[in-house]
């Protein structure tokens, strides 16, 4: 994919190379025209982005002062102290970016105290593999052209939609976690494989396909899942047997449920 112009001569930073920023970071190394830079507490994790071409800095305010989009990749109740450390080396054209879960515009406009645009993103991890979708919260008071700059940078790694205050948490819910949810389905049913004599290998291999199968099905035109499901079940076939129990014992209520939870804490 070519580098958008808007990012052309652009230095993107993280502080916090964890799961998510590694993943928003690493998903981000090898594109070509990218100048990307890491910092994160413990130095060692960085070495795999070093190994895809990240420059790694010492400390927050080094980083701030080299990046022009700077995302702040720490779990959200250290997010307060990272800008604090970061403040004095903000710059008016520096964009930065939050990714926490549960941290305000309103609580990132305050802590730079207007020293720098502020914006807020949820992402998750399929970021990784160029298959994340990114929440961007929309804000009149940002410039169109760092609108602009922020949609074209997490479009590299996947897909955007902006989202009015309102919509964020519900966006958090169900996207921002909803890989765990995938995948902690996607190892229910390898257990099942596993339980009927496939290696575990064998199971995640077959469940995978399976599920990378069903999600390109599900995305055609005009797809529905329900409908998808019915062409599945045979009468009296043994599918129907398995969807059968499903409804039985409230799997699809316990899912609604399972967002609705991570709804409630959001
Ligand atoms: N994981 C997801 O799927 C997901 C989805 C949406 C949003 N988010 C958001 O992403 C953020 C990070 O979550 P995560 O799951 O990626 O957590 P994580 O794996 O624990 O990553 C956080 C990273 O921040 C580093 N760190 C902590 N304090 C720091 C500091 N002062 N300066 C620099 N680096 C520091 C940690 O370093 P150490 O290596 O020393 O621990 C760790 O590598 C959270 O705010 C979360 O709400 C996560």
């Amino acid at each position: 994919m070519d580098t958008p112009a808007s990012l052309a001569d652009k230095t993107i930073g993280c502080i916090g190379c964890g799961n998510m920023g590694g993943a928003i970071i690493g998903g981000l190394a090898g594109m070509p025209g990218l100048r990307l830079f890491g910092y994160n507490r413990t130095p060692e994790r960085l070495a795999p982005l070093v190994a895809k071409g990240v420059t790694a800095v010492p400390d927050i305010p080094g980083l701030v002062a080299a990046c022009d989009i700077v995302i702040i990749g720490v779990k959200p109740y250290l997010v307060g102290g990272v800008i604090a450390e970061a403040l004095p080396a903000l710059k008016p054209e520096t964009v930065l970016i939050s990714i926490a879960a549960g941290v305000t515009l309103e609580d990132l406009r305050e802590a730079v105290r207007g020293r720098c645009h502020v914006v807020r993103v949820m992402p998750n991890t399929p970021a990784l593999v160029g298959a994340g979708i990114f929440g961007i919260q929309e804000d009149p008071e940002l410039p169109e052209a760092v609108f602009r700059t922020v949609l074209d940078l997490f479009g590299l790694l996947g897909s955007t939609i902006v989202l009015p205050e309102k919509k964020f948490n519900a966006f958090m819910a169900l996207v921002g976690c909803g890989p765990a949810y995938v995948f902690h389905f996607m190892d229910a049913l390898a257990e099942a494989g596993v339980t009927m004599g496939f290696t575990r290998q064998e199971a995640l291999d077959l469940v995978t396909r399976l599920v990378l199968g069903s999600a390109k099905l599900a995305a055609l035109p005009g797809s529905h899942p329900a409908i998808l499901r019915e062409q599945v079940c045979s009468p009296a076939g043994v599918t129907i047997a398995a969807i059968n129990h499903l409804d039985r014992t409230a799997v699809r209520g316990h899912l609604i449920d399972a967002v609705l939870a991570a709804y409630a804490k959001s």
